[in-house]
């Protein structure tokens, strides 16, 4: 193999510059050459391409987002779309292809592998943390710090006017954020998607904790919780209980920001193993982490199999906001 491509796509996660700084070295260190594609899988449709050396990656490694931009591409979701994007990458020399991003970015992949001879591995990155095969993905380590400092910060100012405030976190179908956050944070109630939620006895334990003293409380809520929007359920227990209660949604501002230590390691790790595995026959999969070890998952249990949130976990955390 002489050159690959690399690209992001889909919803941008910091730490996927430290990967893509990690697959070129590690590439340029095994004599490949490696092209840049801007713009996600839309890229390759409009030919962006830019060779990428190893000082086209330098002082990337401590910056969010990604240099490489991203997007959502429909054309690639075309048999007509994916004919096109092969061509091109054909003509350009391109024979493997490492793609960053979350489940979306590899059902694409996968379609490609399948009417083509590229060889195409998947690094996976989302905040959302929600990828089957791997316990975590790139961005998720900084989202829940960023979120947590949040948190931090609105206890301040929910205590000094004794109010209950509904924090919404990212989490388009998991409640991995939320149940995180929500523990390190220190949260009273947790709800996401995963659990049923019932807003009445919310309402009674929150006002038992009134009760008994609590100054103020915190609801961490995932956005794509089952009960409802945020500002809903705020005005729900805002009008059944009577109390002082605001909505802070959080938002993009968990997409953002310089990585953490270990979301640039866990970049930089499974940039060199993406290397090696698009190298030693691992194309059609995606590669992650598993209790500390490099992992191979294919493509198609991304979406197929649902990443499990620990319940176990979640019910006994419960004790903790009593
Ligand atoms: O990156 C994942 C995610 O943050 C989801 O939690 C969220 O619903 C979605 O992306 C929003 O992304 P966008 O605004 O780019 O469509």
């Amino acid at each position: 193999m002489q050159k690959i491509g690399i690209l992001t796509s889909g919803g941008d996660a910091p730490g996927m510059n430290a990967c893509i700084r990690s697959v070129v070295r590690s590439a340029i260190q095994k004599g490949i050459d490696i092209t840049g594609i801007r713009r996600g899988y839309t890229g390759i449709m409009t030919k962006d391409f830019v060779k990428l050396d190893r000082y086209a990656v330098a002082n990337i490694i401590q910056r969010g987002g990604t240099i490489l931009e991203s997007s959502r591409c429909e054309e690639l979701k075309t048999p007509e779309g994916r004919r096109k994007g092969i061509h091109i990458l054909k003509r350009e020399g391109i024979e493997g292809l490492v793609v960053i991003g979350g489940d979306g970015t590899f059902r694409g992949a996968a379609a490609l592998a399948k009417e083509s001879k590229l060889k195409l591995i998947g690094i996976p990155a989302t905040i959302d943390n929600d990828v089957y095969g791997t316990d975590y993905t790139i961005g998720f380590d900084t989202a829940i710090n960023t979120a947590m400092e949040s948190i931090d910060r609105i206890r301040d100012t929910a205590d000094a006017f004794e109010r209950i405030f509904f924090v919404e976190v990212m989490g388009r179908a998991s409640g991995f954020i939320a149940l995180e956050v929500g523990v390190a944070g220190g949260a009273e109630e947790i709800i996401i998607p995963e659990k049923e939620t019932d807003l009445e006895k919310l309402c009674r334990t929150l006002k038992e904790s009134f009760k008994k003293g609590k100054r103020s409380s915190i609801i961490v809520i995932a956005e794509g919780n089952e009960v409802g929007h945020t500002v809903q359920i705020a005005q729900y227990v805002q009008y059944r209980l009577k109390a002082d209660c605001r909505v802070c949604i959080l938002g993009h501002l968990q997409r953002g920001g310089a990585p953490t230590a270990r979301d640039r390691v866990l970049a930089s790790r499974l940039g060199i193993a993406a290397t090696e595995g698009v190298l030693d026959g691992k194309e059609g999969h995606v590669v992650g982490e598993k209790e500390g070890k490099i992992v191979y998952i294919p493509f198609h249990e991304t979406w197929e199999r649902d990443k499990k949130l620990d319940s176990e976990f979640f019910e006994s955390s419960k004790v903790l906001a009593l």
